[in-house]
């Protein structure tokens, strides 16, 4: 008896439905909704649709913590509705900010920390340790105390998850998994240069004697490109943690307290105040300018870099380089890397674009947490 026989022939068969994939669902926390953070969070609700139509991943944003406040039902439809879509607050505890996220332990977790804190990197050990993942443009932890940065590894090893952190160096652009790919391909790192600021970058390319260093200086600051006090980029330590956390990357045990660093402000200069500090910014401006027209007289031009060398030395300084050299065709804010390896020996690979920059950050922390979502299975986004 054929019961196909039996279906009036107008009325088209339909092929058998195949029952649909269960979404890969990733919960996420985001700890910072500052700057970066923020443009995380309106990245991430522009591609959910995207991402669970094409890829079956199904990203949750669960909750967001910053230094205060937590707010633990981003998604919950319920408690969202009964507060008229208001969202509730109550007092940051990142113990329990994570507990929440991790629930039962039966979904995949992931927390996302945009802020600068070295409280919250102190957290990462016991996170990955209990399974939950970590994506990062947080300096702290990678450049931190050497035994932390080895107990977030174990912890992620023992925990059976993944800590990814490529903002930390280069922002958006593809630093820290450039050089962990040529080290798994077999490759070996002979030395690594860059310009790491794009703040420093920028002051090195708007200095061309045209005007004082003082007044490119507080630009930069109305421009936002610095930090709040400048001096946190004039002295070179924020340039230092990007070269600890490559050394790292490349089996260096590192330390900052390793890497000799030219700060740019007057040692006149580091101790006062921030207000006292720029209002006598121009104490900068007599030797800035000897230097700069040093480097002019021998057909070369001032720039930020740092260098690990083939020994293993770690250096953060301004530098006369011919104006021949790769570093002297940056462009605004551009980072550069220059990756001298085995197999790049003669001729370097280097990595350059714009470093800085709230929207290209967070697309650098997007990236890690898509490739966490891949390596639980989530099928690569075609677009
Ligand atoms: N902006 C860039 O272009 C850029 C580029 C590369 C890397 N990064 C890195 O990205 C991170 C964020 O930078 P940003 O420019 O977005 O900074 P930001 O605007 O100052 O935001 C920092 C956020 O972290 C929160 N926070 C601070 N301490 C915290 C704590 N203990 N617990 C929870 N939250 C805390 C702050 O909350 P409160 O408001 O409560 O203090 C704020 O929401 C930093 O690590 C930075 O180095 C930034």
């Amino acid at each position: 008896v054929s019961i196909v026989a039996d279906i009036p022939q107008r009325i088209p068969i339909a092929a058998p439905k195949r029952a649909a994939a269960t979404p890969c669902v990733l919960n996420i926390g985001v700890i910072g909704p500052g700057k970066v953070g923020s443009a995380l969070i309106a990245q991430l609700r522009e591609a959910q649709p995207r991402l669970r139509r094409e890829a079956n991943l199904d990203l949750r944003l669960r909750a967001v913590a910053d230094s205060r406040h937590m707010w633990l039902d981003c998604d919950d439809d319920a408690l969202n509705g009964r507060a008229h879509g208001a969202q509730i607050w109550r007092p940051a505890d990142l113990g329990e900010f994570a507990g929440y996220l991790r629930g039962d332990g039966m979904q995949p977790t992931l927390l996302a920390d945009c802020s600068a804190s070295d409280a919250v990197a102190g957290h990462y050990a016991d996170w990955l340790g209990a399974g939950i993942h970590v994506v990062t443009p947080n300096k702290r932890a990678g450049s931190g105390p050497l035994s932390r940065w080895q107990a977030i590894h174990a912890a992620a090893d023992a925990g059976g998850s993944r800590f990814q952190y490529e903002a930390t160096v280069g922002a958006g652009l593809p630093v820290v998994q450039t050089l962990r790919d040529l080290l798994d391909t077999g490759d070996r790192l002979i030395e690594v240069e860059g310009m790491f600021s794009g703040t420093l970058a920028w002051l090195c390319n708007q200095f061309d004697g045209k005007r004082p260093f003082s007044e490119l200086v507080r630009e930069a600051h109305s421009l936002g490109y610095t930090e709040p006090d400048p001096r946190d980029d004039l002295s070179g330590t924020d340039v230092a943690r990007k070269l600890v956390i490559l050394a790292r990357e490349a089996g260096s045990q590192l330390s900052l307290a390793e890497v000799e660093v030219e700060s740019l402000v007057p040692q006149a200069l580091a101790e006062v105040d921030r207000d006292e500090f720029m209002a006598r910014l121009d104490e900068m401006d007599t030797p800035m300018e000897a230097r700069r027209a040093g480097a002019m007289a021998n057909r070369r031009v001032l720039r930020h870099v740092a260098r690990l060398d083939r020994d293993g030395r770690a250096s953060v300084n301004l530098q006369a380089v011919p104006e021949t050299h790769a570093f002297a065709h940056t462009r605004l804010t551009d980072n550069i890397v220059q990756f001298t390896t085995r197999r790049y020996r003669d001729n370097p690979l280097i990595v350059q674009g714009p470093g800085a920059g709230p929207e290209v950050t967070a697309a650098g922390v997007f990236t890690d947490l898509l490739r966490v979502a891949g390596s639980m299975g989530a099928r690569r986004c075609a677009c």
